[in-house]
């Protein structure tokens, strides 16, 4: 039986569907009496931790992004102290749809795995972990789900994760998703492209249009302060995560995944990249099958990938101050046009006092 006497959720989320499971989670410890702290960790500031007299469960909750735990919350874990209690457990929001009447999954990868690994190196041991699949959020690829669907997901999804609360709560354990592990390992090495090179590439997918009016609401809300002004307009850093949150709140519909510019990058990656290939080849007389070329040639290929992208983000960004070329920029969007719905779950935010004894949120 489980003798904690408090519970933590350490929850980063770009579009707050981790943010709203680990809400539904600390109501439920609150009902139960359980001192209750449910915190964001977003900019990795203003971070509490349990003290010495509480006996604590501690939970990480999390969007997936590339197969794999969003990068801020591995850097958490990564630097998460040892020895603060003795279980942990895990929760990865994923990319849910609906088809018609069938519910759809997203896919986990390392996403489960990786995190609960880290943990237990640092002594911790996982109760629990889950999968949630949440409306997904990642507009980059699609336009936002329609708002009956987001409803619909999220009436069939809240009520899994309350269960799942309370089995942890009452000391069951959970391993939900154990069953995809198979899947999730085959799709681990596009975890690892993404890792080390697919995310700092959609980091400078993201421009703010002539609508952009500088509020500067994106800048004060991106979780990994990724944003901030050059010459007077919204510039997006390579630690930008692609978590969606500033592109889903912009008032002014202003934030555009520059899908023309994105193409051009790839097919300037390849070129430059067949460029290079055969230049190596040709002058230090690599034999194109050695297995140490085919995994140098892919770091060779992210290098390359990154290092235009962001040089070509320079040049777009100040020639988007010239109004043809902003133009040709935005219109090259799909996201701009009106068929291209954002993502937005919101939901009243309950009073704290109403859900039960010291349910703190940040
Ligand atoms: C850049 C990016 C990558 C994503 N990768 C995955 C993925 O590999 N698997 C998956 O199931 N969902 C993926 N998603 C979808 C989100 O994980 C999902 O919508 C999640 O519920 C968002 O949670 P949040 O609102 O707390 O940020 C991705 C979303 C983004 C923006």
């Amino acid at each position: 039986m489980a003798n904690w006497d408090s519970l933590y959720i350490y929850y980063i989320s770009g579009t707050g569907n981790a943010r709203m499971s680990s809400q539904w989670i600390g109501e439920e410890a609150a009902k139960r009496g359980l001192k209750t702290v449910v915190q964001q960790i977003d900019r990795l500031e203003n971070i509490s931790m349990p003290s010495g007299n509480d006996k604590p469960l501690i939970g990480f909750a999390f969007p997936t992004h590339g197969f794999n735990a969003a990068p801020i919350m591995l850097k958490f874990i990564a630097g998460f102290p040892p020895g603060l209690c003795r279980e942990i457990f895990l929760l990865n929001t994923r990319a849910g749809m609906k088809l018609s009447k069938i519910f759809l999954p997203g896919l986990s990868g390392l996403a489960l795995l990786l995190p609960a690994f880290m943990l237990w190196l640092k002594g911790y041991k996982c109760i629990g972990f889950r999968p949630v699949d949440l409306p997904s959020n990642w507009i980059s690829l699609h336009p936002g789900i329609k708002k009956s669907v987001v409803e619909s997901i999220y009436s069939k999804r809240e009520p899994q994760v309350r269960k799942f609360a309370n089995k942890i709560l009452s000391g069951d354990k959970v391993y939900r998703g154990i069953f995809s592990i198979p899947v999730d390992l085959l799709v681990s090495p596009i975890a690892a492209g993404y890792y080390i090179g697919g995310r700092f590439f959609l980091a400078k997918t993201f421009i703010a249009n002539n609508k952009c009016n500088n509020c500067g609401i994106c800048i004060k809300e991106c979780p990994t302060s990724s944003i901030r002004y050059v010459n007077n307009r919204p510039y997006w850093k390579l630690t930008c995560e692609s978590c969606m949150r500033c592109m889903n709140n912009c008032p002014q519909r202003a934030i555009e995944t520059a899908h023309g510019i994105a193409t051009l990058i790839i097919i300037l990656v390849s070129a430059v990249n067949t460029w290079i290939f055969m230049l190596l080849i040709d002058t230090l007389k690599i034999s194109p099958d050695a297995w140490w070329w085919k995994i140098g040639s892919q770091f060779i290929s992210i290098a390359v990938m990154i290092t235009l992208a962001s040089l070509i983000y320079i040049v777009m960004h100040y020639l988007m101050g010239f109004r043809p070329l902003s133009y040709l920029v935005r219109f090259t969007s799909l996201t701009t046009y009106p068929f291209w719905r954002r993502y937005r779950y919101r939901r009243e935010k309950k009073d704290p006092g109403k859900a039960g004894n010291d349910l703190t949120t940040t």
